[in-house]
């Protein structure tokens, strides 16, 4: 499945008139560097559990696919067993294809809320629901030590209609920056600036990683102009190709482990900056996909939060070596 997807990228890349006939309007992806097919897939039942509402889950057989449903009785969702800090986690996810979606939120997204209630953090992808006609949003928002205060949202649009078919939706977190990634295309970049701008705030303790589907009438589609209908009901969400891989405290008290950062800070395979093609990537999916940046938001913040004056990232020529680009030699 993996293979296919990028097969299909590739032959996208390659010969742009081989795909559908919406591709003269759009832009086409960028190459990029994938790596999910460098990691290996968890199966469900190794990295997994409900947490709720289990009648709303369905699980194959074979422990890579899942599906999670909201109706008018419940939503429903999942989580790792084990918490993480730091680490690559990503999942193919098809989002509810109904006409009608409005209210409608289906998130894979870590947290340790569950945890430090008062000083959690969280990184997020949150699909908001849409009325007829609308195109699909994706919802990038981050959350660091309590600060829920100051919403971080990035709003993109997409370059594929995420209803139709699987698509790979990646979480990257080291100890220098989060990276979110559609396809394997880094589609924003936060930085860890903490120590080098005043106010900067970093997500920095152990994560669960989440799946679920909920009723977020309030706010998910127009800011809660267009609310739930379950007359559209069921509205399911489905998931597969997990990748957890991330440095597992199984102890939610443990401190920050050494060897977390000695596996993720400046591994080979997650290099701690973005290679030149990955910063092409991001300003491609930011020039033409983003719908909403909180840094560009004045009303909301007359003064953007710290890590704002560096966003959009500028292109940095001396990192501009092809060999340390994410997944290109590097081996697991
Ligand atoms: C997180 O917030 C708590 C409570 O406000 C504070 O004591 C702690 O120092 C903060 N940690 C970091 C890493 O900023
Ligand atoms: C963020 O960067 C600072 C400065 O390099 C470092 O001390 C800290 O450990 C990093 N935070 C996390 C959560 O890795
Ligand atoms: C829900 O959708 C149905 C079918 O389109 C419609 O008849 C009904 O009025 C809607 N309900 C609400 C509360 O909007």
């Amino acid at each position: 499945m993996l293979k296919l997807l990028f097969l299909s990228i590739a032959i996208l890349a390659l010969h742009p008139s081989f795909s559908s006939g919406e591709q003269c309007k759009l832009s086409a992806p960028p190459p990029t560097s994938p790596l999910t097919g460098l990691l290996p897939c968890t199966l469900y039942n190794n990295g997994f559990a409900n947490i709720w509402a289990s009648d709303h889950q369905t699980i194959s057989d074979d422990q890579n696919h899942v599906t999670i449903e909201l109706d008018a009785s419940s939503g429903t969702g999942f989580k790792t067993k084990t918490t993480y800090v730091y680490g690559f986690f990503n999942a193919a996810i098809k989002v509810p294809s109904n006409d009608y979606t409005a209210g409608v939120i289906n998130t894979f997204y870590t947290s340790n809320a569950e945890i430090y209630p008062n000083t959690h953090d969280e990184i997020d992808f949150e699909f908001l629901g849409r009325i007829p006609g609308e195109e699909c949003i994706l919802q990038t928002n981050v959350y660091a030590n309590g600060s829920t205060n100051v919403g971080r949202e990035q709003r993109h649009r997409l370059w594929f209609d995420p209803t139709k078919d699987f698509h790979d939706y990646s979480i990257l977190w080291t100890p220098e920056h989060v990276v979110w990634f559609v396809d394997d295309i880094p589609i924003r970049e936060f930085p860890n600036l903490t120590g080098q701008k005043a106010d900067a705030v970093y997500p920095g303790k152990q994560m669960y990683l989440y799946a679920t589907i909920w009723d977020g009438s309030d706010w998910a589609t127009d800011g809660g102009k267009y609310r739930a209908n379950f007359s559209y009901a069921p509205f399911v969400a489905s998931y597969s190709n997990f990748i957890v891989c991330g440095c597992a405290l199984p102890q939610p008290s443990s401190p920050l482990a050494p060897v977390c950062d000695r596996e993720f800070s400046n591994a080979k395979l997650f290099p701690s900056q973005l290679s030149t093609r990955h910063r092409r990537n991001i300003q491609w999916a930011q020039a033409n996909y983003m719908t909403y940046d909180y840094c560009q938001d004045k009303n909301r913040y007359p003064t953007p939060p710290p890590e704002c004056a560096t966003s959009p990232p500028k292109i940095h020529e001396q990192i501009d070596n092809e060999q340390h680009e994410i997944g290109v030699d590097d081996e697991l």
